[in-house]
């Protein structure tokens, strides 16, 4: 039995493996008190970076995106929330939904710490459908070892719940169904997935081993209720990786009908080495195989989901033969400029995973995101003089560009855009950098917040294509970059300056020639 708190009898029961379940507080008046918070927050919130077309919380702090899921003819995001300030704190769910993926609706705050496990949040889990076609909610219940502050660790166990209606405005808690060996585990020991293969429940998570290093432990059950551990589904390669947050974990099909699995994870202590690993944390898979009764079967190295300044803890869930990823645009290097607007943090847009020809993952955003498009202008083909800005929108808030940039016949160092371009010459750079044949987001330039560049890798082929396309989803601030119809994504939050925030293009020492450009008006997603 796990005794960390002398006087709480937590554990499962070793003889029937049941949840246990251990109220401490009336879910409901704390799902009350959570709404009253988002509320006030959000009464005096600041708009000028809130997003129109990115999930994001009314008012509070966001991070990582939970339960996602098709469930009845709508589409679910949940989110991890903290309703009472606008940085992270005692974690509780967040929820909207929608029919489309385009337009989208708030819905109740799904949970609140109610129960001894949870004490301290509710975190990160996921949704599954069950064979008789409802969701399970697993998550990981949190709890501080020392009662109070993360000086001395974490304590975290994994739980269960249940949708009380078909709108998943309200659940039962079942309780913990996964104890934690604390014996085994350094702390970490969160972030549930769960899926089926050949009629057993599955379920990874995120293990810190108490050699410190990052794992993913598997287990099964015979009735997605009792689990049993397994064995280490995967453990990373590196030293320096300490614990593998929020992993994923599934089959993906290539046009040729070859499957691969996909170990998806957000490694915490990979050191940053060249272009990579240049976040605090950072989010990317491995392509490999898997059969039950195995480990995890890596077949390449580990790759980055996204190269922007913010992504983290994606999610992706399995659909109508679709895997479709959202990921969270984390802000954790300050200052974080909109913590003083009453929100803080934004998701990604939806993006389906796709196995290429190349037997890379390719990211671009689902279908459906064109359904944001109010408007559209076709600029054709443009050529810009070196050193000379041109702008093509006089304020862009809310925006899509679609680019060809025609690389034999551009000879700039850097082409492309500069967005978020307001009149003190403040300005966020998206452009193909020439010298080390990548495309960069530059931030050096930016009126608020982090400064600092990424860049996304173009491969051989890409750069002998002599073609390069750039999709940019400017919103009010943060920015998505896709490249090559989502050979790369890049995310990033931009916090413009004050006034009209203008799209130029941009040409450094030497000319653009762009072959084809278009700009598309976006409607607000409706949050
Ligand atoms: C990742 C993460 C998860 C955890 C959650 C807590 O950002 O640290 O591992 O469940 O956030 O909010």
């Amino acid at each position: 039995m796990t005794t960390l708190n002398p006087g709480i009898a937590l554990a499962n029961d070793t003889e029937s493996n049941d949840p246990v379940l251990t109220p401490i507080a009336d879910h409901a008046e704390r799902l009350a008190a959570a709404e009253a918070g988002v509320a006030a927050l959000a009464a005096t919130r600041n708009d000028r970076w809130y997003p129109r077309f990115h999930i994001a919380s009314d008012g509070g702090w966001i991070n990582d995106p939970n339960g996602l899921c098709h469930y009845n003819g709508r589409w679910h995001v949940f989110y991890q929330l903290h309703p009472y300030g606008t940085q992270w704190g005692p974690m509780h769910w967040g929820h909207v939904s929608s029919p489309d993926m385009v337009h989208w609706r708030r819905e109740p705050i799904a949970f609140a710490p109610s129960l001894e496990q949870e004490r301290h949040g509710v975190f990160s889990g996921s949704a599954v459908i069950g064979d008789d076609g409802r969701p399970r909610i697993y998550y990981t219940g949190h709890r501080w070892a020392n009662g109070k502050d993360n000086t001395g660790g974490d304590w975290q166990v994994q739980m269960l719940a249940e949708p009380d209606d078909d709108e998943l405005t309200s659940f039962t808690k079942l309780g913990m169904i996964i104890d934690c060996p604390t014996d085994e585990v350094d702390h970490h020991f969160r972030d549930p997935k769960v899926w089926k293969t050949a009629g057993t429940w599955y379920m990874t998570f995120g293990v810190s081993s108490k050699d410190k290093r990052g794992q993913m432990w598997l287990y099964t059950s015979p009735d997605m209720v009792h689990w049993t551990f397994d064995r280490v589904l995967f453990e990373h390669p590196d030293p320096d990786v300490f614990m593998l947050e929020c992993p994923d974990f599934f089959p993906i099909t290539d046009a040729n009908g070859n499957e691969k699995w996909v170990i998806g994870f957000s490694a915490m202590g990979a050191k940053p080495r060249g272009f990579m690993n240049r976040n605090l944390n950072n989010a990317g898979y491995m392509i490999g195989t898997w059969k039950p009764g195995e480990s995890f079967k890596p077949e390449t190295e580990f790759r980055l989901w996204d190269w922007g300044h913010n992504f983290y803890a994606p999610q992706s869930f399995a659909t109508d033969g679709r895997q479709i990823m959202y990921g969270w645009m984390s802000p954790f290097v300050s200052p974080i400029s909109m913590e003083e607007d009453g929100w803080c943090g934004n998701l990604t847009l939806p993006r389906e995973i796709t196995l290429g020809a190349d037997g890379d993952l390719h990211t671009a955003p689902v279908k459906e995101v064109e359904g944001l498009r109010l408007s559209t202008v076709e600029l054709g083909s443009m050529h810009v003089e070196p050193n000379q800005d041109v702008t093509i929108l006089d304020d862009a808030q809310s925006t899509e560009i679609e680019m060809t940039i025609d690389l034999n016949a551009t000879n700039a160092e850097r082409a492309g855009l500069r967005v978020h371009a307001t009149p003190d010459d403040h300005g966020t750079t998206i452009v193909y950098d020439a010298q080390t044949g990548r495309v960069v987001i530059d931030r050096q330039n930016v009126a608020h917040g982090d400064r600092g560049y990424r860049a996304a890798p173009l491969s051989e082929e890409e750069l002998a294509n002599g073609t390069l396309t750039l999709r940019v989803f400017i919103d009010r601030g943060c920015v998505e970059v896709y490249v090559n119809g989502g050979r790369q994504a890049m995310s990033s939050y931009s916090f413009s300056g004050e006034g009209p925030r203008a799209v130029q293009l941009i040409a450094e020492s030497g000319a653009m020639q762009v072959s084809g450009l278009t700009v598309h008006e976006l409607d607000s997603i409706g949050l």
